[in-house]
């Protein structure tokens, strides 16, 4: 069974998605973190501004089963993934990786922005998980500690655009998605609710 989690950056799908692998004992892929492993492999070989040799080159080398860096979940290397994530080459280049760990039995969690589109059109279940993007500002910012919350909001709605506009894979709910609004829900329930909605889909 494959269920795919998108959402916007900072909407709770991380959590959910661990969750839910947890709940029904089946492997988890945060993509963002092959996203932030290009964008972090780019900017160490060539320097900012990120140019799109340097971020396909990355993309094409990565190993993405052995990368593991402490600096990944920076706000700075967020916003790097979600630059070279607009770079098809980029996106092909890492498919293949997400599509086979898809397959993994007994099932698979996949957390991203196309996996119900793109990575897994196919996927059993598909969730959506949004929130505002004040909340989502403001739960960044608790993250993060100390960090202002207009810029953490700014950094946000940058973040929304362009995964959003971008013309390969943009972040767009699937069609049979269920859509899931945590702005007013606390982590339990919203995982719940997560719970809820794949069971509805399973095959009985
Ligand atoms: O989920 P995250 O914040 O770690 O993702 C970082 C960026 O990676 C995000 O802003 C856009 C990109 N991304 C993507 O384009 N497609 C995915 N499936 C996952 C992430």
């Amino acid at each position: 069974m494959i269920i795919a989690v998108d959402g916007p950056a900072a909407a709770g799908k991380g959590t959910i998605a661990r969750a839910l692998a947890q709940h029904f004992g089946f492997h988890f892929l945060d993509t963002g973190a092959l996203y932030r492993m290009v964008g972090l492999a780019a900017i160490r070989a060539g320097g900012e501004p990120i140019t799109t040799a340097a971020a396909i080159a990355a993309a094409l080398s990565l190993d993405p089963s052995r990368f593991a860096d402490s600096d990944l979940r920076t706000e700075k290397v967020g916003a790097a993934a979600s630059i070279v994530a607009v770079i098809p080459e980029v996106r092909a280049a890492l498919l293949e990786f997400q599509r086979s760990f898809a397959k993994k039995p007994p099932g698979a969690v996949l957390d991203g922005r196309d996996i119900g589109t793109v990575v897994c059109p196919d996927a059993h279940a598909k969730l959506f998980i949004t929130a505002s993007a004040e909340v989502r500002a403001k739960r960044r910012q608790m993250e993060l500690g100390s960090a202002d919350f207009e810029a953490v909001l700014a950094d946000i709605l940058a973040r929304d655009e362009r995964d959003s506009k971008r013309t390969t894979a943009p972040l767009v709910a699937a069609k049979d998605a269920v859509t899931l609004d945590t702005s007013g829900m606390d982590i339990a329930s919203a995982v719940a609710a997560a719970i809820a909605a794949v069971e509805a889909r399973r095959t009985p």
